[in-house]
């Protein structure tokens, strides 16, 4: 009986030492020490001994229990002094994993700065639909329906005089209907012309139109606005240069050029060797167009302008493949963080 409490100890001092966490020293003590444990499984033998032997050998397991006892707690207690790593142990102070953000997409963004420019001279961000109708689009803009200049905006027809929207300008009829001036608007949107897709042409893309309607509003305000946005947007020192155009809606009617911000206006790739970049049309809103709209023309002025957002982006971004916007490549968006 000795040598099995003798052998039995050691082989639990063995077991003990080796333990490595917690967990194993709770088993182990269970296993030991346990109701079902061997060392009380030994005890329950006890009864079975001649009665000579049973104080002398109750009084041996009694002591092994309490050794094995002591041996469990100072394991416990190396254990806590040294923890053993555990394999699913994470260092907090270890720099963690960012999950991947999204970003604007750089239309978006270029919009969201165009806007903000404007909201900040007292501008309100306006909407309209992108399924128009031929009085919206083309009509109450002054453009007739025999009008030569329809070529120029052309358009994608669903049916019954519906039609996708080839510009945001039908957006200033549709605001001007419903509200009086004076008014500041910006309006940026989706539009559609059944353009091949190449390089600098897409079937959809993005504009941003203004209006502002008022007494007394001049060609000056106009010169005012625009030269504050371009400055604002393309950096403070280019120059903006108004040229003579046509537009069926504004009359008289102005292209803008900013001088080019790439090679300061000397002539590069991007400017075509010309020095200015072609950003947006604009002019003072035709009588015809505030007519359309029950505005008395006598009463009333106003100017409006046009530009188109893709183009823009590429220019301030330096793209030169407009089908990057609709390519959804990740490694083109992430540029734009
Ligand atoms: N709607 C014109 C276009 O799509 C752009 C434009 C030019 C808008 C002059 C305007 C404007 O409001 O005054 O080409």
């Amino acid at each position: 009986m000795l040598d099995k409490i003798n052998a039995l100890e050691a082989e639990a001092k063995g077991e003990i030492k080796a333990a490595g966490d917690s967990k194993a020293l709770d088993d182990l003590r269970t296993k030991y020490l346990g109701r079902k444990g061997l060392v009380t499984e030994l005890l329950g033998t006890i009864a079975s001994l001649p009665p000579e032997d049973k104080p002398r050998l109750g009084k041996e397991l009694n002591a092994l229990k309490t050794r094995l006892d002591e041996t469990l707690r100072s394991r416990q207690t190396e254990l806590s002094r040294s923890p053993v790593i555990p394999k699913d142990f994470a260092d907090l102070t270890l720099p963690g994993f960012s999950p991947p953000s999204g970003s604007k997409h750089p239309l978006t963004k270029t919009i969201d700065d165009i806007c903000s420019i404007f909201l900040g001279m007292g501008f309100k961000v306006v909407e309209g639909p992108e399924i128009e109708t031929e009085f919206y689009n083309f009509e109450a803009l002054n453009i007739a329906l025999d009008h030569p200049s329809r070529d120029a905006f052309d358009t994608f027809y669903i049916k019954n005089q519906y039609l996708l929207r080839s510009h945001t300008s039908p957006v200033q009829v549709r605001f001007m209907e419903t509200e009086k001036p004076p008014f500041k608007i910006i309006v940026p949107g989706r539009v559609y012309r059944p353009d091949a897709v190449d390089a600098s042409h897409s079937f959809m893309f993005h504009q941003v139109e203004g209006l502002v309607v008022g007494d007394g509003v001049t060609f000056a305000d106009l010169k005012g606005a625009l030269s504050v946005f371009l400055r604002g947007y393309f950096g403070a020192d280019v120059k903006v240069r108004f040229r003579p155009h046509y537009f069926p809606f504004t009359e008289p009617s102005a292209e803008v050029d900013v001088s080019c911000f790439i090679c300061g206006g000397k002539g590069c790739s991007v400017c075509g060797r010309k020095g200015w970049l072609e950003i947006l049309g604009c002019g003072m809103v035709h009588p015809n167009v505030f007519k359309a709209v029950k505005y008395n023309p006598e009463k009333v002025t106003g100017f409006a302008f046009g530009m188109g957002v893709e183009r823009i982006a590429m220019l301030k971004y330096g793209i030169n493949d407009m089908r990057l916007f609709f390519e959804n490549d990740m490694r083109f968006l992430e540029q734009f963080r």
